[in-house]
């Protein structure tokens, strides 16, 4: 297992159109996945996408757990989700606080769909079709985002935004129509 180094806003690759994954999976692209998981574990991440590791490629891991970064995350084992499609999401937005490791000291409260219902590829390039909601469906919101070149901040006013220290200041305070969804 590899540390990756996480590229930051300003990187290109964060704002390109990233491609698909071909089957089988390359030895290389199932290193990767393996390096991912284990560089959003040691950053404390809920979920890392390709791009933020200069690879530009249809792939992210969710990796939902609590972490000082998120405490209130749910625990769930990390999944690699390959080239991800949302088929469907609810009408009803829910507001939650994020943040992204390729944005550093920068919190925001984005809404996004409370659940999608999305088809993705395992490892075994076996179409899955699985519906998230609440916290996972966040992460899976955000980290689609990352495929598409999109960043969270791009989703909030220029005010909104808030330093991380700030961020742990006021994140247990209630906001309007939201359950402490973090991501
Ligand atoms: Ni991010």
């Amino acid at each position: 297992m590899s540390k990756l180094s996480i590229s930051q806003i300003g990187a290109p690759v964060l704002r390109q159109t990233a491609q698909d994954v071909e089957f089988p999976l390359s030895a290389a692209i199932q290193q990767l996945v393996i390096d991912l998981i284990y560089t959003a574990e040691l950053a404390n991440g809920v979920g890392i996408a390709a791009p933020q590791v200069a690879a530009s490629l249809n792939l992210f891991i969710l990796a939902s757990r609590p972490s000082p970064r998120y405490p209130q995350a749910p625990t769930m084992e990390p999944t690699a989700i390959i080239n991800p499609k949302i088929i469907d999401r609810s009408s009803e937005n829910i507001g939650g606080w994020e943040g992204c490791l390729s944005v550093p000291d920068q919190r925001a409260v984005v809404y996004r769909a409370r659940w999608v219902d999305v088809e993705y590829c395992n490892m075994q390039g076996e179409l899955q079709h699985k519906r998230f909601s609440d916290f996972v469906a966040r992460i899976f919101q955000h980290e689609y985002d990352h495929l598409r070149g999109v960043l969270f901040i791009d989703h909030v006013r220029p005010n909104d935004l808030v330093s991380e220290e700030k961020y742990q200041q006021i994140c247990f305070d209630p906001l309007p129509s939201q359950e402490h969804s973090v991501s």
